[in-house]
């Protein structure tokens, strides 16, 4: 098993497989962010489940992180191997020909993203982690914010137009990684002829109807913000 992961296959498999994960984190992500346009106690009330709940904190939270972190460093060991594979660079690189130029460029989109991840950490998850484990507060609640302070701390975020134009330029890498990376991920599990145009479609369709979603949630909050 762990010498089929150390082929060149194996690992295309492995990346394909944490790559669906994080796309069904990122739609569970949206989904719940969504709310904070429509309903703040929704948000408020969702929010506080997933930040307590011990499945959640203990189990997939860890097991979240280990899949960004495992994403991350497949995609370098296979960008050096195949930059490897290819020694000789081409006399001309007609990438056009047959490769987008997504394709060819996953690794600058992913480092994008790896980007806006540190800064949305900072952001959002070092200051929840703070709260939580290091002053030990699970109670949601803020001083001088009525009820749970979720809402109210999503909103201070996208005040700053420079943090807004920072989330939406990382949202559109992350649009153009999607473009490809959705459909990729399926040709690495061997769906191939078939199933093609639908697959597709639905990649396409994702990759751009998510980061567009999460573009829409942080310029609604930017304009939207209670003072
Ligand atoms: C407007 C867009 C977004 C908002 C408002 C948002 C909001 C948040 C918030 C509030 C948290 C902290 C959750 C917690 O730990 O309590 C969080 C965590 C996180 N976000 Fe986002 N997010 C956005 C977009 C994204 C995108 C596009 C990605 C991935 C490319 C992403 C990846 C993550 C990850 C990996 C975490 C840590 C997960 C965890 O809670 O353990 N987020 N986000």
């Amino acid at each position: 098993m762990s010498g089929f992961f150390k082929s060149s296959i194996g690992r295309k498999v492995a990346m394909a497989l944490s790559a669906f994960f994080l796309m069904f984190f990122l739609l569970q992500h949206f989904a719940i962010n969504i709310l904070s346009v429509f309903s703040a106690d929704t948000f408020n009330e969702v929010s506080h489940f997933m930040g307590t709940n011990p499945l959640i904190q203990y189990v997939l939270q860890p097991v979240l992180i280990f899949g960004v972190v495992f994403h991350f460093v497949m995609g370098f060991v296979l960008e050096i191997k195949n930059k490897k594979a290819r020694q000789v660079a081409y006399v001309k690189n007609n990438g056009t020909a047959n490769s987008s130029w997504m394709s060819r460029n996953m690794i600058w989109s992913g480092l994008a993203i790896l980007a806006f991840i540190v800064l949305h950490f900072i952001d959002f998850w070092f200051p929840e982690i703070n709260t939580k484990f290091i002053q030990g507060d699970w109670s949601g609640m803020h001083e001088g914010v009525e009820g749970y302070r979720y809402f109210h701390e999503l909103q201070e975020k996208f005040v700053s137009p420079i943090r807004v134009g920072a989330y939406v330029l990382a949202f559109i890498f992350l649009a153009l990684h999607l473009l490809h990376g959705f459909t990729s991920a399926f040709q690495s599990m061997g769906y191939t002829a078939m199933h093609k145009k639908t697959l597709q479609n639905i990649g396409k369709a994702y990759a751009i109807i998510i980061p567009l979603g999460f573009i829409f949630i942080a310029i609604y909050h930017h304009f939207n913000h209670i003072h």
